[in-house]
């Protein structure tokens, strides 16, 4: 089957959903989900979105976004995300997004390696909050065509240009044609046997732009969550999210006694927990929650206290055992300050991109805000240019074996990251 629009953006997590509300209402744009809408990292998404406060705050908010990636980010990429945070916030709030307020006020939480409180949340499942807003949005847009159950499996390319995706549904081949494609297909924690990310995330979009030759940065850059529940029951690890360690949650070990300072950068914290792991012989260590006012746990983190209680766990009484889970990637796909790959008309964004804001070491709750951010030029990016587009359409190749294809892709990254981090190796559930 074949199908044409202006714009094929590939993945529904925040980075999709905002481009496609940022892109002007007379292009026709085509948006897929490998499974469904929701199924995304940005819906499991618990501590909130970090912005710059006011202007004053934007120097402090780099530095420590700079500080946490170890100085390896892209300077030009942070002052942006600083810079065109509060824009974003406003405009989230605008398409009708509720964050917490006290009086009218919003409250900003803290988490590791901020040295001030600038995290909007909404309670602790922001990232279902926001996602909700926003497909209530695309839903009522007549321009909008949603593709769910739908899985990339190449991109339609010639002479370095784009010119949309090879996609199957049900074992059939569906060609997307667009003038303009947007990547978004988020991360690659599917393929890890210890990840807090949705397991269907297996790098679609990363393996595509490989395998056609587009820029990739960073491969290496992957990132462990210092607190995921230890539950050796689950498929997916469930996420304790850092800004519990904010709101005053400390960090024990087997015996009972501290061993961090809670509010390090991630990549620090994680590192002290395997250590602790490895001299005790425990497997995980505990977060404790417990000497906080009951009734404020119960109210401030609704889902991580009612997911806990199935598992056997009171956080207003129990120790929580944590360990290291992997959780995101700060490489991908080379992009500029506006979401441009180095194919033409080929865009990426979210968590599939590498902006560089990130370093090698992500300061927690900036993901949400560099999807919103740089999705956002993205679209503008390509409302300007779209109208000088002209694609040749051509016949694409012919897919015969699916499940086939799907399994060269997660091999083209799971070969990657074997090149780039052989510790992480046993880590994988493909190798
Ligand atoms: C968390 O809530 O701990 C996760 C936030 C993030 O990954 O930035």
């Amino acid at each position: 089957m074949n199908i044409e629009c202006d714009v094929l953006i590939v993945g529904t997590g925040i980075a999709g959903l905002y481009t496609a509300l940022n892109l002007r209402e007379d292009l026709k744009i085509i948006l897929v989900s490998k499974s469904k809408l929701t199924d995304t990292n940005t819906y499991l998404a618990q501590g909130g979105i970090a912005t710059a406060k006011n202007v004053d705050d934007i120097p402090f908010f780099i530095e420590d976004t700079l500080r946490a990636g170890n100085y390896k980010n892209k300077i030009e990429a942070v002052n942006v995300l600083a810079t065109e945070s509060i824009d974003n916030i406003n405009k989230l709030l605008q398409l009708g997004v509720e964050f917490d307020r006290s009086c009218g006020v919003l409250l900003y939480t803290k988490e590791g390696a901020h040295s001030t409180n600038r995290i909007v949340h909404h309670k602790d499942y922001t990232g279902k909050a926001v996602a909700d807003s926003l497909i209530n949005k695309i839903k009522k847009k007549k321009n909008i065509n949603v593709f769910e159950e739908t899985v990339l499996v190449d991109l339609i390319a010639s002479d370095n240009k784009c010119i949309g995706g090879i996609f199957t549904k049900e074992n059939k081949q569906i060609n997307i044609f667009s003038k303009e494609t947007v990547l978004a297909t988020g991360g690659i924690g599917g393929l890890f046997k210890n990840s807090t990310n949705q397991r269907t995330l297996t790098g679609d979009g990363l393996a595509v732009a490989i395998k056609n030759g587009v820029r990739v940065k960073d491969l290496g850059y992957i990132q462990f969550h210092p607190t995921a529940l230890y539950d050796n029951k689950d498929d997916r690890r469930f996420l304790i999210s850092e800004s519990l360690r904010g709101e005053g949650a400390i960090l024990l070990n087997s015996k009972g006694e501290r061993f961090v300072d809670e509010l390090l950068p991630r990549d620090e914290v994680s590192a002290k927990i395997y250590d602790e792991i490895k001299k005790t012989n425990v497997p995980h260590v505990y977060l404790s929650v417990a000497h906080l006012n009951d009734s404020y746990v119960k109210n401030r983190f609704p889902k991580i206290y009612s997911e806990c209680l199935k598992r056997g766990i009171d956080i207003t009484k129990d120790y929580i055992p944590v360990a290291p889970a992997q959780h995101y990637f700060m490489g991908g796909i080379d992009v500029d300050l506006n979401s441009k790959t180095s194919m033409k008309n080929l865009y990426a964004v979210g968590e599939v991109a590498c902006t560089g804001v990130h370093g090698d070491n992500r300061l927690a709750s900036n993901s949400l805000l560099e999807g919103l951010v740089f999705s956002k030029r993205a679209a503008e990016s390509i409302n300007k240019e779209i109208n000088s587009i002209e694609i040749n359409i051509f016949n694409p190749k012919i897919i015969y074996d699916f499940e086939k294809a799907k399994r060269e892709n997660i091999n083209i990254i799971v070969e990657e990251i074997k090149k780039k981090r052989w510790d992480l190796k046993d880590e994988l559930i493909y190798y």
